[in-house]
């Protein structure tokens, strides 16, 4: 194709002649020598190649490049650089949330986007009220972050270093009731899966074919 123009972290690239099969991740890591995205898998399964399309967390290795003509892209070289952490990033650094650090590019651009669905009141897979989702607990955080593997295991730091930046940026407006607050699961620093349906307070499912392909649906969607 001829000219294509990507916008990433606020700077405009011309592409010329790009072969109209490069995905926007492989653009920014051999092309443009942003290399804060990372390959994982190149399959769409770790979420390491995470970025910000127009405010949404996309994974990088399933998109073409040209698709994203005028697109506001964000990576992590984009969120802050050593000398200007944002506060999710120094969250990471205070509570140890990572190891060897691979995953931590994808972790911390989704859990930018997690903040922003929390503070516009999202739901999520496992929310008891899709009005009012309690996006502070545990449950909530890991199920928003499930699409970000970390083969370190560095989960539960990961999640009370969200959990931190969640408590301090979540307006008190799309907080619940002072009740619905003591209700919500402290972080111990170990990570807890997603609430059983038991839990949840709902019947038994007759059909799990039915549930399970909700489930997938609805966490591969992102
Ligand atoms: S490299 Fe893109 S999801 Fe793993
Ligand atoms: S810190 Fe090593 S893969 Fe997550």
């Amino acid at each position: 194709m001829s000219t294509l123009t990507l916008t990433i972290n606020k700077q405009d690239y011309q592409l010329e002649n790009l072969d109209a099969r490069t995905t926007l991740l492989d653009v920014c890591r051999q092309h443009l020598q942003i290399t804060g995205p990372k390959k994982g898998c190149d399959h769409g399964q770790c979420g390491a190649c995470t970025m910000l399309i127009n405010g949404r967390r996309v994974n990088s290795c399933l998109t073409l490049a040209v698709m994203h003509d005028g697109d506001d892209i964000t990576t992590i070289e984009g969120i802050g650089m050593p000398d200007s952490l944002s506060a999710l990033q120094q969250a990471f650094k205070d509570n140890d949330a990572f190891q060897c650090g691979y995953c931590t590019p994808g972790q911390i651009c989704s859990a930018t986007a997690l903040i922003e669905e929390v503070k516009q009141n999202w739901p999520s897979h496992v929310s008891r009220d899709l009005q009012n989702p309690d996006g502070l607990l545990v449950q909530e955080i890991a199920e928003r972050m499930s699409g970000n593997i970390c083969r370190c295991s560095a989960y539960p730091n990961i999640v009370k270093a969200i959990s931190q930046v969640l408590e301090s940026q979540v307006s008190e407006s799309n907080t619940q009731s002072t009740d619905n607050s003591k209700q919500r699961s402290s972080v111990t620093g170990i990570w807890s899966p997603p609430p059983s349906e038991a839990q949840l307070g709902k019947p038994p499912a007759n059909n799990k074919t039915v549930n399970t392909q909700t489930a997938t649906a609805t966490t591969g969607g992102r």
